[in-house]
Parts: C-alpha cells; structure tokens; sequence
C-alpha cells in the first residue's frame, strides 16, 4: 500500500504544477485550471486519512455528514461566486477566497495545537506557525477585500503606525515563540487565542495603511502566506498533499509578488510601507508639464490614420477594463485587418490591476492569441509602427519611466508607444492613472488625445472605418 499512496502524491505534485505551467499562458489556462482541480480533488479523496487509512478503509464514525454538507455549501458559494463576479471584481473574490483559505488554515493548525496533550516544540511551531499566518492572511485578505470593493478608499495612516506595527510583529512572535517552547496543550489555550487575535490584529494593521491601487500585489503576498500556513497544516496532520500544494501556492505567490514588483520597478517594501499610489486614478495639477498643450483629434480623423495605416499596435490599459470595452477593440481590429492592415497588441505586465489583466479581457472578446505580444517582443519594431493605439493605458505608456530619473516610476519597462510614426490616446480626459502622475506621451508632437469613454470613442472608431 505504502507504495501505492506515494504514487498517489507524486500524481497529485505532478498535476499540480502541470497545473500551474499551463496557467502560465492563455492557449493553456483552461487546461491548467481543470488539471489542478483534478489533482486537488484526487488529493482529498484518495489520500490516507491521519490514522493512514485509504478512503475505502476509513473510520466511518468521523462525522462524513457535516464534511460533505461544508463541501457541498463551499462549492455552491464558490460556483455562484465565480459566475456572477465581473471582470473588474476579480482581484477582491480572490483577496476574499484566500482569507477564507487562511482563516481555515489557522483553524486546523490551531485546533491541533489546543487538543493536543502534549506537543514536542517542532510540532507545536507547525501548529503555531499555521495559527500565526493563517489568521495575519485572513484579516488582511478581508482588508483588501474591502479596499478594492471600494468600502475602505483611502490608506489609513496615522502618526508612528510602522513603530505600532513593528511593536504588534514583535509581540506575536514573542509570543509564538514562548508557547513552542513552553506549551503543553491545554492550558496554554487563552494564550493561543491571545496570539490568534494579535495575529488577527497584526493582518488588519499591514494591509490598511497601504494604497488600495497596490492590493494585488498585496494580495498575491497574503496568497503566499496562506499556502504556507496550508503547508504547516500539512506538515501537522501528516498530510503530504496539503503539504505539496501549500508549498508550491507560497513558491508561486512568492515568486508572483516579486514578478509584479519588478515590473513596476519597486521594491516589496515600498509596496507594503510606502502608501504608494493611495490616491489611485483621478485628476492631478499639469505639474512639471504645466503650460505645454496636448492635440486633440476626432473619430473619423483617426479612423482615416489607422485606415491607411500598414501596421497599428493596439495597447490596452486599465481604462479598457473599466469602459468593458473588449467587444468593440476585436471589431475595431477585425475590420482593420479586412482591409489589410496588420494589427497587434501588445501587452505590459502590468497592465490593469491583476496579473494578466488584458490577457482575460481580451480573451473573453475571442481575439486571437497569436495577435497578442509581449513588451519585449513589441518594443524593439515600434519605430516601424505606423499608429500605435493607447486604449485606457497610461502609466504603462509613459516616456518618464525613461526619461526622467525623478519620476516615481523611472526604471519601470514601459511599451515604448512614443516610439511610433503616430501616436492615439483613448481616454476621458487628462486625469493621470494610477502612478498619480502627469504623462509625457499626451504631450508628444506625434500623439493625438481621442477624448471620451472608450467604448464609446471605440464604437465611433469602427463606423467611421466602416464608412471610410
Ligand atoms: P493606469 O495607469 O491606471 O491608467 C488607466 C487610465 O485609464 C487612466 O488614466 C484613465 O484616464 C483611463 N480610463 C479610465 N476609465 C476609462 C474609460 N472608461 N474610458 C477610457 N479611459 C479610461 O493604467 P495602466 O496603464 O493599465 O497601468 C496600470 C497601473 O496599475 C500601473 O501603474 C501598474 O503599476 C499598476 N498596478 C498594476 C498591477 C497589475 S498586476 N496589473 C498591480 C498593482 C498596480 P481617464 O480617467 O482620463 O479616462
């Protein structure tokens, strides 16, 4: 039997990371998520139970009833979730699924700790290590859930906040640390629930005074945490799936946090104490770029550039999202491609608010694959691009990154738009995006602002081609 169930775990390891490879590209996704659910679901039936029981042989008396009424509750919760969030709800459902999954993490870890008799240190630091972090990701997660509903805006911050933080950080390991090495179970309960509420504490006061715009990264962090705490778990009730799949979620989350941090060009520690980007989209003074004018154009001026255009490369940004305006940028780009024109898009990293923002919005139009490209395959032949259309995209677009050493967000890889023989910006007005700053692309002799909703800038877009 004993060889049996390690190949049971090494199917259900190799179907996990199957899994997560495949998600890496949008060809793939769909395959990716099915595989990992497979292997998710292989791993909760067949794997031996703690007395190392196969499903078949189990013990009965565990009471089946209550885990298969929270299985069928949990999966009619998360099905209606997932059919009925929007696109631009996704990062929240996820910040709310993955509390949930810390929030239970902590229970199992702390449900061990306070049953046991007595427990060995490094079985209690699992058992602590899952209580601490899977609390400290469920509160922050709910933070973050409400941020980016829009029920907590601002970062909330007050004078001498990082010492408090830091003070509550020390407390909670002071604590943790007294109990692996001093407890004995039960009577050491009121100080488990005392360290389950500091890190419950702990999880509100990171993520509240951080910018609601950086919630993503932020939540990929907590993501990791959680599978970590799920790891712990994992290691606790001798479960080598949870184990697996714990580790690869911190890994992958980890290494997702750190991906989106180099791609806006900033260290985790200013995401998470700099209250960047607190003010998220909205109107800002001209600044630096005061006095300089921008050139508007009209819809069918610029039907007639892209017309007659030999190769446009279309941009989308977080402004497209917000217009849903995906169904009328595949028309746009199929009517031009009729008439001959050879059309692209080219995607930055970090455009939108979640990881693959634009990939999802534009898949969910159906336009191609192949049509999309990266930054890098995009930017090396923009000088021969003859209309290089920015849809909702700003701070992915801006020159500064390149050009001025005192912008925030200098250093940042952007797609080179002003590189292009023209240049169209689609967006409502000279509102900045959420960098917070002033654009030098609007202000560029090649560019030309198409001001007005996207959708409906868009839709004008396609009649005048249509007529053109
Ligand atoms: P942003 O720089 O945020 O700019 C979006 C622009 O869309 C705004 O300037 C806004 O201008 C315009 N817009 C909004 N609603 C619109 C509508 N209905 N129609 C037309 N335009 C509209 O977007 P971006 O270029 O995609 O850059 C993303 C930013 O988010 C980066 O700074 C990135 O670092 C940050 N970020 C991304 C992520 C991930 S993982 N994607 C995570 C954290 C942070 P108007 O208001 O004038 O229309």
């Amino acid at each position: 039997m004993g060889t049996v169930w390690s190949l049971v775990i090494i199917g259900v390891a190799v179907l996990l990371m199957l899994g997560i490879k495949l998600l890496g590209s949008p060809k793939t996704a769909r395959w990716g998520n099915r595989l990992a659910a497979i292997g998710m679901l292989v791993g909760l039936l067949a794997l031996p139970d703690a007395g190392g029981d196969p499903v078949w042989q189990r013990d009965w008396n565990l009471n089946y009833l209550l885990i298969v009424s929270g299985i069928i509750v949990g999966l009619a919760l998360g099905a209606l979730g997932a059919y009925s969030v929007k696109m631009t709800a996704m990062p929240q459902m996820v910040a709310l699924f993955n509390g949930l999954g810390g929030g239970a993490a902590a229970l199992v870890g702390g449900l061990e700790f306070a049953r046991a008799a007595a427990v060995p240190p490094s079985s209690a630091a699992a058992m602590l290590f899952a209580t601490l972090i899977g609390a400290l990701a469920f509160t922050g997660s709910v933070v973050a859930y409400l941020k980016l509903n829009g029920k907590l805006e601002r970062p909330r911050l007050f004078r001498g906040q990082h010492i408090v933080n830091a003070l509550l950080f020390i407390a909670t390991l002071a604590l943790g640390g007294w109990l692996t090495l001093h407890a004995t179970g039960g009577g050491a309960t009121a100080l488990l629930l005392l360290l389950a509420a500091l890190a419950l504490l702990f999880g509100v006061a990171l993520v509240l005074p951080i910018g609601g715009a950086d919630m993503p990264v932020v939540i990929s962090l907590l993501n990791s945490f959680t599978g970590l705490a799920v790891a712990a778990d994992g290691l606790v009730i001798g479960n080598l799936a949870m184990l697996v799949a714990g580790t690869l979620v911190g890994s992958s989350g980890t290494l997702l946090t750190l991906l989106m941090c180099k791609a806006m060009n900033r260290p985790v520690g200013n995401v998470l104490f700099g209250a960047f980007g607190s003010g998220g989209s909205g109107p800002v003074a001209a600044g630096a770029l005061a006095g300089k004018s921008v050139k508007s154009i009209q819809a069918d001026e610029a039907a007639l550039l892209l017309s007659y255009a030999r190769q446009v490369v279309i941009v989308p940004g977080y402004g497209l999202a917000v217009a849903q305006a995906q169904h009328q940028v595949c028309e746009l780009a199929e009517e031009l491609g009729q008439r001959g024109v050879e059309v692209c898009f080219a995607i930055h990293p970090v455009a939108g608010r979640m990881p693959g923002h634009m990939n999802v919005l534009l898949a969910e139009a159906n336009i191609p694959y192949d049509q999309l490209h990266e930054m890098e395959a995009v930017n090396p032949v923009m000088e021969r691009v003859d209309v290089c259309l920015v849809i909702g995209a700003n701070d992915v677009v801006n020159p500064a990154a390149r050009e001025e050493p005192a912008s925030p967000i200098y250093g940042m890889p952007i797609i080179e738009a002003d590189r292009a023989k023209a240049v169209i910006v689609l967006k409502r007005s000279m509102a900045a995006g959420f960098a917070g700053i002033d654009n030098h692309l609007f202000y560029k002799d090649n560019t030309r602002m198409l001001f007005g909703d996207a959708k409906a800038s868009l839709t004008a877009l396609v009649s005048q081609v249509k007529a053109s």
